[in-house]
């Protein structure tokens, strides 16, 4: 490395205050590997499970560390000072010039630090508010989806308050609609976090009543026989899909254990499928990427029905895994793009993106008198 060329300080946000704090700080550890020191500096933020913000001293590399031990800092949102100030109020702020964040679901993934970001006028990895706040929301992802002719499949969405004042008339609802098993989610989590599959009527309010504790709307959806796919996208406004990967759950299904606690759950790459399917999923992939106002990086999961062979969207993901063994950077490497590469696309649509953002005009310039007219 030439010491005369700046390289670009790279905050990676990691933990969070969300269930999928542990499985940040596995993503966000690849991620700081996957830098190119000759090019970035990576300066690793911590946020605590309590909402503290950490930032490492010097020698401490393991993220662990930096939560048990780093400075406290906050991030100012004046952009003309964007810098992670220390509250011991020794010294100056830290500056980083774009982030990284690698916090999976709430506070992290759904637009919250989006926000807080955009307010600090720093370039950022991923979808920006928007984008993250309608990937979170499985309910209102698949209304959009719809609009754009992306088969989902058929669901309701029940508020809890709704669920909690008149049982009787969701259950109603529910058998209505749908015959046994049904699946009942959170609609704003991820990883599997409160959701169940209901086998009959006796399960469905214990189910309810167990994602209701996790978000204040609950998705009531069709169970589906089918086979799980997953595509990863890259790219701001020409968007690109890698090869499909396969999951195959050895649980029932793809539940919290299955992905993170136990072994034995598979992953195809590339999915074994017919070169049409594999198009249309690549396209589907692509299209809910422009429809739900993504950008920078999504993983993008279908179902496959065994039966027919009919493609449903299930769900999108703004901030996916990113251990070395995760489906979005693997997706991309058997598409050829090897981890490094991956790391440098994303920051450098970051700086992208943020470039755009910047063209955009936020204030008027009053003619000369009129400012009097507004003065109370
Ligand atoms: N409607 C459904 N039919 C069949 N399996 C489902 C359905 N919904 C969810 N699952 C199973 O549960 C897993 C997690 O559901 P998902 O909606 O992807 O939530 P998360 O955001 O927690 O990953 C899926 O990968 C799949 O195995
Ligand atoms: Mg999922």
């Amino acid at each position: 490395m030439s010491p005369e060329k700046k390289r670009l300080r790279v905050g990676v946000l990691f933990g969070g205050r969300s269930g999928e704090h542990e499985v940040s700080l596995a993503s966000a550890a690849s991620v700081i590997r996957g830098l190119d020191p000759d090019k970035y500096e990576a300066v690793p933020i911590g946020i605590t499970k309590e909402g503290h913000w950490l930032v490492g001293a010097g020698a401490q590399k393991m993220l662990p560390e930096v939560l048990r031990g780093g400075l406290r800092v906050m991030m100012t949102a004046d952009p003309t000072d964007a810098a992670l100030v220390r509250l011991d109020g020794s010294g100056s702020g830290q500056r980083v010039d774009v982030v990284f964040p690698v916090m999976h679901g709430t506070f992290g993934e759904d637009g919250t630090i989006q926000g807080l970001l955009d307010l600090a006028g720093l370039p950022f990895v991923g979808a920006g508010v928007l984008g993250s706040a309608i990937g979170m929301d499985k309910d209102v992802a698949k209304r959009l989806l719809q609009v754009a002719k992306i088969p989902v499949v058929p669901w309701i969405a029940v508020q809890r308050a709704d669920w909690e004042k008149n049982p009787e008339t969701v259950q109603q609802a529910v058998e209505k609609k749908f015959k046994y098993p049904v699946f009942v989610k959170p609609a704003t989590l991820g990883s599997s976090v409160g959701m169940s599959k209901v086998h009959s009527r006796e399960e469905l309010a214990p189910a309810l009543n167990l994602a209701g504790e996790f978000a204040m709307k609950i998705l009531v959806e069709e169970s589906v026989v089918a086979r799980e796919i997953e595509v990863s996208v890259l790219g701001n406004q020409d968007p690109q899909a890698s090869v499909p990967g396969e999951i195959v759950p050895h649980r029932e299904f793809y539940d919290y254990a299955a992905k993170y606690l136990e072994q034995g759950t598979q992953l195809l790459i590339p999915a074994k499928l017919l070169p049409k399917q594999v198009k249309k999923i690549q396209k589907l992939a692509i299209d809910a990427f422009r429809s739900l106002e993504l950008s920078g990086m999504a993983r993008v999961d279908f179902f496959l029905e065994k039966e027919g062979g009919k493609i449903f969207l299930n769900e999108v993901n703004t901030i996916p895994g990113f251990t070395s063994i995760s489906m979005y950077p693997k997706l991309w490497e058997a598409s050829g793009i090897p981890f490094r590469e991956l790391i440098d696309k994303l920051i450098e649509l970051a700086l992208e993106q943020h470039r755009e953002k910047a063209r955009t005009k936020y204030q008027i310039e009053l003619p000369a008198g009129a400012g009097g007219a507004l003065e109370a």
